[in-house]
């Protein structure tokens, strides 16, 4: 199995090499994808120096900061043009612990399509988030399951495992979300692919370093795209049974 974990970074120069170094002694048979959008805090150049040090680290440089589904499209598709077997989303800031991906890895082994990490399940707990944080995801997870009628209970979670297949399978250019809405359109799609998703409980940590890009644009996309594609799904099971 050849593994890229693709990182996604918008400033975060403090904690990049602290997450990279985890990595690499916890699983030293990833490679590594850096996805800076420009950063103005020198992340991308930094990531440049770390690459050259480590043939396993590759960096992608984006223009500008264009949201974390963008970094994450651009990411995929580097990744599945060279020909890796599985490819890992994890935030660059420490919240996603590099020595549970063995984990994720190992769902995937047993079969699921996609492997997702999950604070919301027995086992899986988050570790100083503030509270309107933690009500935000809860909130977030239990509208989805309703609009969407799915069983996941940490939809809106970051890291993730695909196999390439999967990502081959739904269709990159028709996901529309450009915030933290994506986990949750990936999510979607893969279960819609009528493909296998499979929870498991990982410790969430609140980053140490740097700030969340968390806004209310975000909030606001996710409650707007969530509803719409609810009623699509009821109204073409509705249609479905009528025929
Ligand atoms: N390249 C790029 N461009 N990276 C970005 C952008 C962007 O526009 N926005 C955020 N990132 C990167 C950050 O630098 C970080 O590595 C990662 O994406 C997550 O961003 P955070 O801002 O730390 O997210 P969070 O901690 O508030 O949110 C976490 O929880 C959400 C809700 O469950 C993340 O795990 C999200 O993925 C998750 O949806
Ligand atoms: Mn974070």
């Amino acid at each position: 199995m050849r593994v890229v974990t693709i990182i996604p970074t918008y400033n975060e120069i403090e904690s990049l090499p602290k997450t990279v170094a985890r990595l690499r002694s916890a699983e030293p048979d990833s490679d590594i994808l850096v996805v800076d959008d420009n950063s103005p805090d020198g992340t991308g150049a930094l990531a440049d120096r770390m690459a050259a040090e480590d043939a396993a680290i590759h960096v992608l440089h984006r223009e500008g900061k264009a949201g974390l589904g963008a970094a994450y499209i651009a990411g995929f598709r580097w990744g599945l043009d060279a020909g890796y077997d599985v490819l890992v989303e994890m935030d660059a800031d420490g919240s996603h612990q590099p020595e549970e991906l063995t984990r994720l890895l190992s769902a995937l082994r047993e079969g699921a399509d996609m492997a997702k990490g999950s604070r919301w399940i027995p086992g899986g707990r988050v570790v100083n988030w503030p509270i309107h944080r933690k009500a935000i995801s809860l909130a977030g997870s239990l509208y989805s399951r309703l609009m969407l009628g799915v069983t996941i209970r940490d939809i809106t979670g970051g890291y993730n495992a695909f196999k390439a297949q999967t990502l081959r399978t739904i269709d990159l250019d028709a996901v529309e979300s450009v915030g933290y809405c994506f986990q949750i359109d990936l999510t979607w799609q893969t279960l819609k692919a009528g493909l296998t998703v499979r929870e498991v409980p990982i410790t969430f940590v609140e980053r140490e370093y740097g700030d969340s890009k968390m806004s209310g644009g975000i909030v606001a996309e996710s409650i707007v795209l969530v509803t719409k594609w609810g009623i699509a799904d009821k109204w073409h099971r509705l249609r479905a049974k009528r025929a």
